[in-house]
């Protein structure tokens, strides 16, 4: 243990779900955590339990569509710490309708949280990595990202988009230093998914899980993704840059 000592990180989405399983991985790893939560109730929480079990964590509850306050809790994390060394996107929204029933405002609400925040969010943060000529920056994209079941056109735009934009940084940043890579989980067993309710219908039994067009037969936990974000933001990765990491046991590579 220890991969992630003397680093600072930013957790986006740090409430519940998978934000909140790197939050408390990377912290026990050694990283000072900031978690950036919508809902302050959650935060609170997962930082009284990343505090109890002797890491480090700072609470920031905001919208990060809000980038004053995004920018707020930025100048405070680099009095606090002096650096900001990770930077993980986590927090992301879905909200179901076909193009036949849902409209632009639910589409812009979606582009402003799993889209436009990934933007401001590095914007605000890279510089301080140039500064240091150190940085990794983690996207949360999904296999949604690169194929789609319908009812969600525009959580697959934005996580379609995240990868493309990951590349773009990796591109620009790679001189500095910094690291941008993407992560893609397949189905994620978190309250995202359990509003959906798909993975306790009959159709996950029998499809994905009884005929194994998820080969590992199983939904995926956050526990199962939250290491590879460990990975990338450690010294294990180093050469890897515009990348996208599939973690769906195994279900993109079937048909
Ligand atoms: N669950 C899955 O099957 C799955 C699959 C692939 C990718 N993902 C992606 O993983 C990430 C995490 O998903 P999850 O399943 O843990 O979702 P979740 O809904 O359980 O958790 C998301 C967290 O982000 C927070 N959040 C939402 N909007 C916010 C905002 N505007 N500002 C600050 N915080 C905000 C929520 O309050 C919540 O705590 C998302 O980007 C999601 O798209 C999830």
């Amino acid at each position: 243990m220890g991969l992630l000592e003397k680093q600072v990180a930013i957790v986006t989405g740090a409430g519940q779900g998978l934000g909140k399983t790197i939050a408390l991985e990377f912290a026990q790893e050694g990283a000072a955590v900031a978690l950036l939560e919508i809902n302050a109730e959650t935060v609170k929480a997962v930082e009284a339990e990343i505090r109890a079990s002797g890491g480090e964590a700072r609470a920031y509850p905001l919208d990060i569509t809000d980038y004053d306050a995004y920018a707020a809790a930025v100048a405070d994390l680099l009095s606090w710490k002096g650096k900001i060394d990770v930077l993980v996107h986590n927090a992301g929204i879905a909200l179901y309708g076909t193009i036949l029933e849902d409209n632009l405002e639910s589409w812009r609400r979606v582009v402003a949280v799993n889209l436009e925040a990934v933007y401001m969010g590095s914007k605000l943060v890279a510089p301080h990595m140039v500064e240091k000529r150190y940085g990794r920056i983690i996207t949360i994209s999904s296999i949604a990202g690169f194929a789609s079941r319908g009812r969600v056109g525009s959580y697959n735009a934005t996580k379609g988009a995240v990868i493309a934009f990951t590349k773009s940084m990796a591109v620009e940043l790679g001189q500095y230093n910094i690291l941008v890579n993407a992560i893609a989980p397949g189905f994620l067993i978190t309250p995202m998914l359990e509003e959906d309710g798909l993975t306790v219908s009959e159709e996950f039994q029998d499809w994905y899980i009884g005929r194994g067009k998820i080969p590992l037969r199983r939904g995926g936990y956050p526990e199962d993704v939250a290491g590879t974000a460990v990975f990338l933001a450690s010294s294990y990765c180093r050469y890897m840059t515009g990348q996208v990491l599939v973690v769906d046991g195994g279900l993109t590579s079937t048909f």
